[in-house]
């Protein structure tokens, strides 16, 4: 299966994004190891998570319409933020993916979704910092942080995120904010849970970014 899956990304992907999937497949299993995940499916939502990256954005638009998905304003005027739900469509249809936590974790990787699994965590972290993204100091950070905490890795990677978008005078869609308050809460929740045992915070915690 992982090969006919490089075969055909090799036909529908730039090397480039092969390289980035392929980053983002085994951080999915370093990942899944940590954080008591199956790194099967995470490696599986790993491989499969953009699919559907260089479809135009007709097609996009036809597979989510033909899906009967919620096309929001933001996305009908960029339908490339389809292309997540539309590479879980892919998985299922040329791929036979059945499994729905699988399935979620792909349409969920680009603005995430609160109270989203684990295994959507670990995707949504590892597309933000898979190696081939660089090794800037941030980065660098993150991948520590997700490494301790994973909500507040999903927390950091939707800051870095909206951050860009901000610089860049884009369109934020608001599941994205939605999915870092969630995270920001559920990060919260657990450091007061670890307070009140009267333990030590996990050094995670109080990474200021
Ligand atoms: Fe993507
Ligand atoms: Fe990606």
């Amino acid at each position: 299966m992982r090969e006919q899956v490089i075969t055909w990304l090799q036909e529908n992907v730039s090397p480039h994004r092969l390289q980035h999937i392929l980053g983002v497949e085994q951080m999915c299993i370093e990942l899944a190891h940590r954080h008591q995940v199956d790194p099967k499916k995470a490696a599986t939502a790993g491989l499969m998570h953009d699919l559907a990256k260089f479809f135009p954005p007709p097609k996009l638009l036809a597979m989510a319409r033909d899906e009967k998905l919620e096309i929001d304003s933001v996305c009908a005027t960029n339908p490339h933020l389809l292309h997540a739900e539309v590479s879980a469509i892919v998985a299922r249809e040329q791929f036979g993916v059945k499994d729905r936590e699988i399935l979620t974790a792909i349409s969920n990787h680009t603005l995430g979704s609160p109270h989203m699994s684990d295994l959507s965590c670990i995707v949504f972290v590892a597309d933000a910092l898979e190696p081939n993204r660089g090794n800037t100091p941030e980065l660098e950070t993150m991948r520590g942080v997700s490494w301790q905490n994973l909500y507040k890795g999903v927390q950091q990677a939707c800051d870095y995120s909206i951050k860009y978008l901000l610089n860049g005078h884009r369109t934020i869609h608001p599941r994205a904010v939605l999915t870092r308050n969630w995270a920001l809460s559920t990060t919260k929740q657990h450091l007061s849970q670890v307070n009140q045992k009267g333990k030590s915070p996990d050094v995670s915690l109080t990474v200021n970014h």
